[in-house]
């Protein structure tokens, strides 16, 4: 969920134009107030309680996919967002915040015993759920000091559960409509493609041979 990565600021790419990264938090935070301007104003709809909430989830997904597509727009198309990835992942935990609360206060009335129902009773809850518990440890350690405290390598192995939430996050998807619209196939479809991407990656840095460093060839 980082843009800290310990190996990413090694290759520098396509020079995209430096963005302050609050502009990028300011930018991502737009839907939602956009979202709770039209709420408090009464006007998403016929059910507005789903509107948001549907919306919210939404943009918590489309803020994750982001996350997951800066590493492969850096290695095919050199284009270098890595400074941006720490905030793309933390507007997605945002997102399922919000999403999250606005299922436990507006959808559920803080009724617990319904909540726990549900996730019981319901595998698209019980999965959105398990999804969200996934984002805190990622949320909690993107940060500097965390870096620094976990060292790298330990901070890259919890930063791939970056790759379980996503799964986590389209099969709730699949899950949450009843018929299927190509909306959550078209997500489901990019993050499997985005995880696929890494997948063979890895098995082909694997098997093939590594070029020798210029100093052990020496
Ligand atoms: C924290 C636990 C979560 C709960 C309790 C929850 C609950 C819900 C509910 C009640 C809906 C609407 C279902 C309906 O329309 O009847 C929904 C939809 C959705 N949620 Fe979640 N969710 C959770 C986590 C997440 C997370 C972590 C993500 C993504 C990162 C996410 C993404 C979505 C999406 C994309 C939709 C469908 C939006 C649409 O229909 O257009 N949810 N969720």
């Amino acid at each position: 969920m980082d843009a800290r990565s310990p190996r990413g600021a090694a290759k520098s790419g396509f020079a995209v134009p430096q963005v302050p990264k609050i502009a990028l938090y300011l930018v991502g935070l737009i839907p939602a107030a956009w979202l709770f301007y039209h709420g408090i104003n009464d006007n998403l709809g016929a059910d507005p309680m789903r509107y948001l909430e549907q919306s919210l989830g939404l943009w918590a997904l489309r803020f994750l996919v982001a996350t997951l597509a800066v590493t492969p727009l850096r290695q095919i198309l050199n284009v270098n967002l890595l400074r941006y990835r720490r905030a793309l992942g933390l507007l997605c935990f945002y997102y399922a915040v919000l999403h999250l609360t606005t299922y436990l206060v507006l959808d559920q009335g803080l009724d617990f015993a319904a909540i726990w129902a549900d996730i019981v009773k319901r595998p698209y809850i019980t999965i959105g759920m398990a999804t969200f518990i996934i984002l805190i440890p990622l949320a909690a350690t993107s940060n500097n000091a965390a870096i620094r405290r976990l060292g790298g390598q330990v901070w890259a192995k919890i930063h791939r559960l970056v790759y379980v939430a996503a799964i986590g996050a389209v099969l709730h998807f699949l899950l949450v409509v009843k018929s299927w619209p190509p909306e959550p196939l078209v997500y489901t479809a990019i993050v499997l493609a985005l995880l696929g991407y890494r997948l063979i990656r890895s098995l082909y840095r694997k098997i093939a041979p590594q070029p020798r460093s210029p100093r052990r060839a020496a």
